[in-house]
């Protein structure tokens, strides 16, 4: 079975990530690209035969997925699209710009019977599937605190800048990516956050924060930090780490040997990854295409992008009343 996928977005992350990745999946064929102006539609599609389009309810005729590549304030109208026509969606992170979209998204997903999945590819990245192997082995003991730190030194268009738009500043902007790895290696849900941020280099942008540091408890003690910025002078930076009663690994995902896993034998360097990047999204598109084809669960559902937004909207009423707050994961009217 073939499976179409129209591709909502031309931009940056569309063009250098989900379109090539999605031309390399067995059995998956490129069938439109939605864009706002019909030129940047049409060279985005080109190079996979793909048709170009600016009316999305058009676009998703002779597709069975939507992937939505574009800016949080598309997300929700893409994947209530998506819904109404019967197609599933794959939705970029952040899932949106609120929780209550997320749950508007969810409920539409929900009522057309139809799948939504979190397109969050910190989980997939090879060094981090690595690194969960090597915790769930029992390598470093068992794991008590976890660290993430995600940083750029400006976004790259204006559409980040301003929060009617992007929903929030760096605490949600890349702060969903800290906080997803750092559940993955907890492995229970964030009970409540306190956060600390401002804006420190793009006042004169944004009235949005472009440094943010959060603590985590999640809800078998463990232990989480989050450090996540668009204010990181000269390069990004993406590196994650996960402490043991008996180890620690280390992950450096911009670095040429990403992985270092320290237990009781010793420093060990498990995985030269070809590439300065390997991100993760072929194998997450990979897995979200398969689960559309064989009715399995996904580690990686539109639910996984809702709970991630639970703790940045407690993280937001952190901010404001200067406390830890606890985390809502259960949206009003569902039982726990
Ligand atoms: N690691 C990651 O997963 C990662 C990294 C970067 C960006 N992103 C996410 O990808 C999304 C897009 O970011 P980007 O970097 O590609 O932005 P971008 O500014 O480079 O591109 C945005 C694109 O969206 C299109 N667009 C805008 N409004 C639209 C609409 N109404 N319908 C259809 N297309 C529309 C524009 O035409 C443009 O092609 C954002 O949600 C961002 O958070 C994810």
């Amino acid at each position: 079975m073939t499976i179409g996928v129209v591709v909502v977005g031309a931009g940056f992350w569309a063009t250098q990530m989900h379109l090539p990745a999605l031309a390399r999946i067995p059995g998956v064929k490129i069938t439109g690209v939605v864009a706002t102006s019909r030129e940047s539609a049409e060279k985005a599609a080109a190079p996979y035969g793909a048709r170009a389009y600016t009316d999305p309810d058009e676009a998703v005729q002779d597709a069975d997925v939507v992937d939505v590549v574009a800016p949080p304030d598309v997300h929700l109208p893409a994947v209530k699209t998506a819904a109404r026509h019967g197609k599933h969606a794959i939705c970029i992170k952040p899932l949106a710009r609120s929780l209550d979209e997320a749950d508007e998204m969810l409920a539409a997903v929900e009522a057309a019977g139809t799948r939504l999945f979190y397109a969050e590819n910190v989980p997939f990245i090879p060094a981090v599937q690595e690194a969960k192997k090597a915790v769930d082995a029992g390598r470093i003991g068992e794991v008590f605190r976890v660290k993430a730190c995600e940083g750029i030194g400006r976004p790259h268009s204006d559409w980040f800048f301003d929060p009617v738009r992007s929903g929030g500043g760096a605490m949600l902007d890349m702060a969903v990516h800290s906080l997803e790895f750092c559940r993955f290696f907890a492995n229970a849900p964030i009970t409540s956050v306190y956060a600390d941020a401002d804006t420190y280099v793009w006042g004169d942008r944004t009235s949005a924060e472009d440094t943010a540091l959060l603590t985590v408890r999640f809800g078998n003690g463990v232990l989480g930090q989050c450090e996540d910025s668009w204010s990181l002078a000269g390069a990004m930076d993406s590196r994650f780490e996960v402490f043991g009663t008996e180890g620690r690994i280390l992950i450096d995902n911009l670095h040429r040997q990403p992985l270092q896993v320290v237990g009781a034998t010793g420093w060990s360097f498990p995985l030269p990854i070809p590439g300065l990047l390997a991100d993760g999204h072929l194998d997450m598109l990979t897995h979200f295409t398969n689960c559309i084809r064989t009715g399995e669960p996904s580690v990686s559902e539109g639910r996984v992008g809702r709970d991630v937004l639970a703790v940045v909207d407690a993280a937001t009423r952190s901010l404001a009343s200067g406390r830890r707050e606890n985390v809502h994961h259960q949206s009003e009217g569902q039982s726990s």
